[in-house]
């Protein structure tokens, strides 16, 4: 079997955390062929590892997509750096797998969605939950049942100085106009499975606070994230959701999703996002626990480089035209935060 050439854009704790579930012999059908990093000693960093490949690193996209070959790219950047690697994808034909979320300029977005319709270029979002044996589960104990409800978020403890020094998503995380802010960056993983549940949306409104983190000592320096948001979404069916986002209350929170029906309800809990699934019936209530598959990127991974194998791109559960309307709601939710009015998605869509 010809091996398929695999190329990575951005050569920082995505490639690493992708990379551990790709490398032969877990993936025996693949090369590790390229990596390309704005910084080239990271990128060659990273091919020193794969030796064995012939692995060439780049600084560039562009020279990475017309020199090396690629029968599939990885585009693993932070939101603020995206365009110049989509594009190199496009033009060389080159399916990509890109990370969540697809970036933090709706524009540029909405341009590089419509190149990628007219290319009709495959590709795949990391929004890696919807691979989940339990997403799975819960979208088959929907399929008699429409969701009215769903309420969730993450709520974490605010980032440190510490942070800074010790990982490179200190350098953009809680900075607000490389990362979008965590409803972009974070919670976008929330939105995209309420959209998975719920359907399109169509209004947005939000609400911010930045009054805590500020009297922290230790508070990350550059910290212009919001502290913490709530957000409201109007969805086309008429559903209704609820999504919190917090840095800045690191006890008794943590990742949770509830999508409530008529029959049914969901309850998704952690990063894994186990489930409990309680099903109305004549006699009672059921209940139904299921665990997540803890190694859920190989799952991913898999089913993309499959597509890319047979064409056949019906099992990617996210693409780039899906994953716009993600972070789409995300966007919104931030400009309504600005202006304090509703956002209708329906003008942007
Ligand atoms: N699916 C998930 O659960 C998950 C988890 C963590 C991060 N992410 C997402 O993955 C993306 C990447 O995150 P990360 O943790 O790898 O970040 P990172 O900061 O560890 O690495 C990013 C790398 O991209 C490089 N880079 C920056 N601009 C570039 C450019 N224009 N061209 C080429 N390289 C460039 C940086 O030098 C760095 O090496 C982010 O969008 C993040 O939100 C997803």
């Amino acid at each position: 079997m010809k091996k398929l050439r695999v190329g990575f854009i951005g050569s920082g704790g995505m490639a690493d955390a992708h990379l551990k579930g790709l490398v032969p012999p877990q993936f025996e059908d693949i090369e590790i062929a390229a990596f390309c990093d704005v910084v080239l000693e990271r990128a060659q960093a990273q091919a020193d590892k794969y030796k064995e490949h012939g692995t060439v690193a780049y600084s560039s996209p562009q020279q990475m997509i017309a020199d090396a070959g690629l029968d599939a790219c990885y585009i693993l950047l932070p939101p603020f750096a995206h365009g110049d690697a989509e594009r190199a994808c496009i033009e060389g034909n080159v399916p990509f797998l890109v990370e969540k979320p697809i970036g933090n300029d709706l524009g540029l977005l909405r341009e590089l969605r419509d190149e990628i319709k007219k290319k009709n270029l495959m590709t795949a979002v990391g929004y890696m939950n919807r691979y989940q044996p339990s997403v799975q589960r819960a979208k088959q104990a929907f399929a008699n049942d429409e969701p009215v409800l769903a309420y969730g978020g993450w709520l974490g403890g605010p980032p440190t100085a510490e942070r800074l020094k010790t990982s490179l998503i200190g350098q953009w995380w809680s900075i607000k106009a490389k990362s979008g802010g965590q409803m972009v960056e974070q919670v976008s993983h929330t939105i995209d499975l309420v959209r998975y549940f719920l359907g399109d949306a169509v209004e947005v409104f939000a609400h911010t606070t930045t009054a805590f983190n500020k009297k922290l000592p230790n508070l990350i320096p550059g910290y212009t994230i919001d502290d913490a948001m709530t957000t409201s979404i109007k969805f086309e069916s008429g559903a209704l959701a609820t999504i919190l986002a917090s840095a800045a209350t690191p006890v008794g929170g943590g990742v949770s999703l509830d999508i409530l029906g008529t029959k049914t309800a969901a309850k998704f809990n952690g990063w894994g996002h186990d489930v409990k699934i309680i099903t109305r019936g004549e006699g009672g209530n059921t209940e139904e626990s299921f665990a997540s598959e803890g190694a859920i990127f190989p799952l991913e991974d898999r089913t993309f480089l499959d597509a890319v194998r047979t064409g056949d791109r019906t099992k990617i559960r996210t693409d780039y035209a899906d994953a716009y309307k993600t972070v789409q709601v995300a966007l919104g939710a931030n400009e309504s935060a600005d202006t304090g009015k509703p956002v209708d998605l329906t003008k942007t869509a």
